[in-house]
């Protein structure tokens, strides 16, 4: 399978995690050993978001806060590359052209944000496009998608199964509730599903449930 790998700086980077960034990295390995075609991207976290407030204020507009984010995002990129060594791209991709490419030549890849104006998802999903991957996994610091938002409702139940569809009703309902928007970026969802692709939300903090999801079993939230 060729899959893409979204790791939330909310999971790796918040604060940053190195027994986690370790099991990523040797997690990236098998899933090469076992055949499958992999391609990771990875966000900045809170250090993303530090400098934002720093490039803020220093009165800097809101392309050079996105870049020096980005930048932040690349730095993780390559802390992962470099402890890939052989088995990883020989620098992180810039664009998701160099990450194809990097791809054919049967490396696994990891990169950071692309450039202002998206998310880290929305890179996720433009890569998930262009190299036609089969399955787009997000690691993130929730068990998937709820009904409603788990951080005000004790009652919110976790769906295991949505199509697109239905996840585009869950924004347009959520659209007061921050939690359920941000578990990941409509953006990302709408070229998703305009492309197909289909995804698989998990508990990132467990590295196994990547695992799982890619293996077909039940875990976190699966929307196609
Ligand atoms: P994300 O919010 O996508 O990264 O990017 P994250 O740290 O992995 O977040 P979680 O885990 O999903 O919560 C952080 C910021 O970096 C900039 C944006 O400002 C974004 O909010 N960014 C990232 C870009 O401008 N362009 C990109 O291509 C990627």
């Amino acid at each position: 399978m060729r899959i893409v790998l979204r790791i939330g700086g909310s999971v790796i980077a918040s604060p940053i995690n190195i027994d986690l960034i370790k099991q990523y990295a040797t997690l990236l390995k098998d899933l090469k050993r076992h055949g499958h075609e992999v391609a990771a991207v990875v966000g900045g976290g809170i250090l993303a978001r530090e400098f934002i407030a720093i490039a803020k204020s220093l009165s800097l507009n809101e392309n050079a806060q996105d870049d020096v984010a980005i930048s932040v995002s690349r730095i993780f990129a390559q802390l992962f590359l470099e402890k890939l060594g052989e088995a990883g791209c020989e620098s992180v991709p810039l664009t998701v052209e160099d990450a194809a490419k990097c791809l054919q030549k049967e490396k696994i890849v990891v990169m950071g944000g692309l450039k202002p104006g998206m998310t880290t998802d929305t890179v996720a999903a433009l890569l998930a496009d262009k190299v036609n991957a089969d399955l787009l996994v997000k690691a993130t610091n929730q068990e998937g998608v709820y009904n409603k938002d788990p951080k005000k409702y004790a009652d919110a139940v976790k769906l295991d199964h949505l199509s697109f569809n239905a996840l585009t009703d869950v924004f347009a309902e959520g659209k007061h509730k921050a939690g359920i928007k941000q578990i990941i970026d409509p953006e990302a969802v709408k070229l998703l599903k305009r492309k197909r692709v289909k995804m698989i939300i998990v508990n990132g903090f467990k590295p196994e449930n990547v695992l799982a999801a890619v293996k077909g079993e039940q875990v976190g939230t699966v929307i196609d």
